[in-house]
């Protein structure tokens, strides 16, 4: 079966590629040989292809820059899907779009399900929620994953950047008052291929490590892990920060945006691994070598 990635070289679209690699025929375009925002070239390019599974990866994901570039951002978070998900549905293919917590406000204080309104409260959440709506309103049987807080070995992330800074200084710091799910990149490449048979309902997935912690939790159990490992880390614990006091956030960020994840583990028949465990074993993978 031919799958094409799109963003084949993000932080999860490198995961996907590699994962898939090994049984499916995996087609992978990087900004490099394909630039999305050129929707002629896009159009052209997949023209040919014969595919079965369309898997877009590639976003603005700079929630910041967002601000700034608003017509931007809905051309790659909200057109962009729209064309792919109209390409797929020429060829009788599936196109698997993967989303965001950001859709939502954080108002509500427990994990929200696919069913809960969107309420976007920043320009990268409102264009990946209109990006949503686009994929779905041209075929129901394509699928929008939204993940949170997602982390890997291709692209830094928050944990890398906490792990770097606790090598070097005896002090770190992180936000205490946000809360929301880690993501490994690895899990959703081993939970997603259940979701290419066409047959599969398509819609609204959440999908993340299970639990829910905040910024502060998330970075002392990553040193905690590193400790345990023996890794020569400067600083032992990480002090909190209030969202408040992050001067140089330019967009809104939802305060609570943990996502349930009751629907994929009744797919599934069972809940994705736990954050901590998740997170335990990417300290392990990659910063023991
Ligand atoms: N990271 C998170 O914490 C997080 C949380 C929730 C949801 N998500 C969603 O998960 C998905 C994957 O995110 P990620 O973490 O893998 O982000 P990422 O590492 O920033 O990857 C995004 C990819 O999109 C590509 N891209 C951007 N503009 C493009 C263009 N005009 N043409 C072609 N490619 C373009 C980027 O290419 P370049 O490398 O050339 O820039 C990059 O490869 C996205 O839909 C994102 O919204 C991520």
């Amino acid at each position: 079966m031919k799958i094409v990635i799109i963003g084949s070289n993000g932080r999860l679209g490198t995961e996907l590629a590699r994962a898939y690699h090994k049984n499916y025929e995996v087609i992978g375009y990087n900004r490099a040989a394909l630039d999305v925002e050129n929707l002629a070239q896009l159009r052209e390019t997949l023209h040919p292809i014969d595919f079965r599974i369309l898997i877009n990866c590639a976003a603005f994901t700079n929630v910041d820059l967002c601000e700034s570039q608003r017509k931007r951002a809905f051309i790659i978070n909200s057109e962009v899907p729209r064309e792919l998900a109209e390409i797929c549905r020429a060829k009788n293919a599936k196109l698997i779009h993967f989303s965001t917590d950001y859709v939502f406000d954080g108002e509500k204080r427990e994990p929200y399900l696919e069913s809960d309104p969107a309420n976007p409260i920043s320009v990268y959440g409102e264009s990946k929620r209109a990006g949503e709506e686009n994929v779905l309103a041209v075929l129901g049987r394509h699928l929008v994953v939204r993940v949170s807080w997602v982390f890997g070995p291709d692209r830094p992330s928050f944990i890398d950047a906490v792990i770097k800074r606790a090598l070097t200084e005896e002090q770190v710091d992180a936000i205490a008052d946000k809360f929301a799910t880690p993501t490994y990149t690895k899990d959703i490449a081993e939970m997603l291929p259940r979701f290419f048979d066409t047959d599969v309902a398509g819609g609204i997935l959440h999908f993340a490590n299970a639990g829910e912690c905040s910024w502060q939790e998330y970075a002392q159990h990553a040193l905690d892990c590193c400790h345990k490992l023996g890794l020569p880390l400067k600083a032992r614990t990480v002090a909190p920060l209030k969202l408040s006091d992050m001067k140089n956030f330019i967009a809104r960020r939802p305060v609570y945006s943990v996502l349930s994840t009751s629907k994929f583990n009744a797919l599934a028949g069972a809940p994705p691994r736990s954050w901590q465990d998740a997170v335990a074993e990417y300290v392990r993978s990659y910063f023991c070598a």
